[in-house]
């Protein structure tokens, strides 16, 4: 069974990109043999990350909420789908929110991981927005494998358009095959990954081994090595 976890960054759970999202979320279904599991991040009341870094030494936030249920969710998961509408050239504060409160770049929490980046804008600034979602796929270990960024008026519907859902269609596809073959990171992807943990991130926390006791503990199962 393939488990996909689709997360809507959008406030507005019924807006362009929530709807976007559960069609890409029933392409996949009908393909058979795959489970969605969707989180609405507007439901999950989550509380902004305070920034005592607690989680690198516990392994988990301290704030009692559920962000680590979505954590929990990701890494059961083979592919995620990430959606954003643009907000200011940038993802949505819901969203920043919770890649703030997970963790999930030091602890290389995507890794294996096949992800999809999903961004709607009205003006311009959608392109930047997936730039950022695949930078931070990148960073955290996960496997950029495809993208959909859709140009719309704000409040419509863009399940009106049948070219909308041929493309949704067609990348729900490719994402489900690209899952299905166990197709591995290209070089670009490995090597931006390569730097961004064993150059900038692995220096620092192999230095500061009680403050990232439990990145160290994680590496360890993810076969992560400590030494160069
Ligand atoms: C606070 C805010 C900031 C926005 N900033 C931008 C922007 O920088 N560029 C843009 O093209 N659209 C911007 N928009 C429009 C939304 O990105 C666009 O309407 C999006 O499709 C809404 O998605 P949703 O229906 O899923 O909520 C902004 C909307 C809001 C509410």
């Amino acid at each position: 069974m393939m488990k996909i976890t689709i997360i809507n960054g959008s406030p507005r759970k019924n807006g362009a990109t929530g709807r976007i999202l559960k069609t890409f979320g029933n392409c996949l279904e009908e393909k058979g043999n795959v489970e969605v599991h969707y989180v609405e991040l507007t439901d999950y009341g989550l509380q902004p990350c305070v920034g005592c870094e607690r989680c690198y030494r516990t392994g988990v936030c301290h704030i009692d909420d559920r962000a680590e249920d979505i954590n929990r969710t990701i890494a059961a998961s083979d592919g995620v789908i990430i959606g954003s509408p643009t907000y200011v050239s940038n993802v949505s504060g819901l969203l920043k929110n919770y890649i703030d409160r997970g963790h999930i770049v030091v602890e290389q929490a995507l890794k294996g991981k096949y992800m999809f980046a999903v961004t709607t804008f009205e003006i311009a600034g959608g392109a930047s927005v997936t730039g950022m979602l695949n930078t931070m796929f990148r960073y955290a270990g996960g496997i950029p494998a495809g993208k959909y960024v859709l140009k719309l008026p704000h409040n419509s519907n863009p399940l009106e358009q049948i070219k909308v859902l041929r493309q949704i269609n067609r990348k729900a596809g490719k994402f489900h095959d690209r899952i299905n073959r166990r197709k591995r990171k290209c070089l670009l992807d490995r090597l931006i990954n390569f730097v961004a943990l064993h150059v900038v991130i692995k220096p620092f926390v192999v230095r500061y081994p009680n403050r990232y006791q439990a990145v160290l503990q994680r590496w360890k199962e993810i076969n992560i090595n400590v030494i160069f």
